[in-house]
Parts: structure tokens; sequence; C-alpha cells
């Protein structure tokens, strides 16, 4: 029973789409309806610069931190802790208050592993920030970095379901990236700093 509410109380806490609120109260235009389409820090940096991107970030991230750690306070087994993070993960994506549409789960992701394992969360974290300053696009950052996250669990030694879990939610990730994947392909992914055209 506990597990159940905190599974449902770690959705909600996911399904408060940073990008979005922080651009109803900073007076911006929906996120979804410009650029990538993506209601993310990526995109809201694309469209209105670095301030409401930097927000947008820290919300996404600390509702992956929080539930987990959250868990690791009660103690709860390592499966039902990353659970928690899963959830929240899924409620970004599917937001429950913003018509189940929302952005692609990179910041709570990285939240999440962060919160499990900061060793982990730091060496993935590393990667994105690896490729992104060498690279300068985003969603290969992030397919990279959250690609080479269940592979960080294995050297770690973590629990399984870590590595199991991790591994679904690079699959989710990998889905909700397919527009930008067949960008990448095609030699048009739009650049961190420049305004996107393509919607997703
Ligand atoms: O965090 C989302 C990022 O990986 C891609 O965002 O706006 O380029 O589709 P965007």
């Amino acid at each position: 029973m506990e597990l159940a509410i905190g599974i449902v109380a770690a959705y909600l806490l996911g399904s408060v789409s940073a990008a979005i609120i922080v651009c109803r109260v900073m007076g911006l235009p929906d996120p979804r309806l410009d650029g990538s389409g993506n209601p993310g820090a990526t995109n809201v940096k694309r469209l209105y610069g670095n301030k409401p991107a930097a927000i947008t970030l820290a919300g996404d991230f600390l509702k992956g931190v929080i539930p987990v750690i959250i868990g690791h306070q009660l103690q709860w087994a390592p499966l039902d802790i990353i659970l928690l993070g899963f959830a929240a993960f899924i409620g970004h994506l599917y937001p429950v208050f913003f018509g189940f549409r929302g952005g692609k789960g990179v910041a709570t992701m990285l939240g999440v592993m962060l919160g499990l394992a900061w060793p982990i969360g730091l060496a993935v974290i590393g990667a994105w920030l690896f490729v992104a300053k060498v690279l300068k696009i985003s969603s290969l950052s992030a397919l990279i970095a959250t690609f080479l996250a269940p592979f960080f669990w294995y050297l770690y030694g973590a629990d399984s379901s870590w590595i199991w879990i991790t591994a679904l939610m690079t699959a989710i990730l990998f889905w909700r990236h397919r527009s930008n994947i067949g960008r990448l392909l095609r030699g048009e992914e739009s650049l961190i700093k420049k305004k996107a055209e393509s919607k997703d």
C-alpha cells in the first residue's frame, strides 16, 4: 500500500511540467507551440533564453531526485526506490495536469540517476556535458549519456532492478526522441543554441 501511494505521489510530482509552468509564470508562450515543441529546458533555452531554461532544468531534475531520496530515507528496497523514480519519469512524459503531453525525460532521468547513487549520477551527467560541449546537440548528448547509464550501473555492481529499469527508461527516452533521431540521421538536428524550425 505504501509503495502504491509513493508511486502515485511520484507520478503526480513528475506531472508538474516545469517548462510549461515557468513559461506561464513568466508570461511566455507555451513551449509546446514553438521550436521543437518539446516542453523541456533545451527548447525553452532556444525560444526564451537561459533564465527560464535554467529554472526549467532545475525543476525537472528535482522531480527525479526527490522521490528517490525519499525512498532512500525510508530505507525501501532497491526495486521500490527506483520505481519511485520511474513513476516521476513517466509523469514527466505523460503529465496528468497537462493533457498527457509532456517532455522527453532527460533532466528527470538524470535526477533519478543522481538520487539513486551520486557517482553514477555524476558519470551520466558528465557524459551528457561532454558530448554537449563537443557536439553542441542536446538530443545526441541525451541519447549517448542515457545509453551508457545501464552499463554504468552494471560496472557499479548495482542491484539488477536498477540496471534493468534504467535500461527501460533509456528505451522509452529513445522512443520519445524518435523525431530527434530522424533529424540526426538526416543531419538536420538543431543545435542547443539555435532556434529549432521543426516540430515533433
Ligand atoms: O532534453 C530534450 C532534448 O534531448 C531534446 O530537446 O528540444 O532538441 O527536441 P529538443
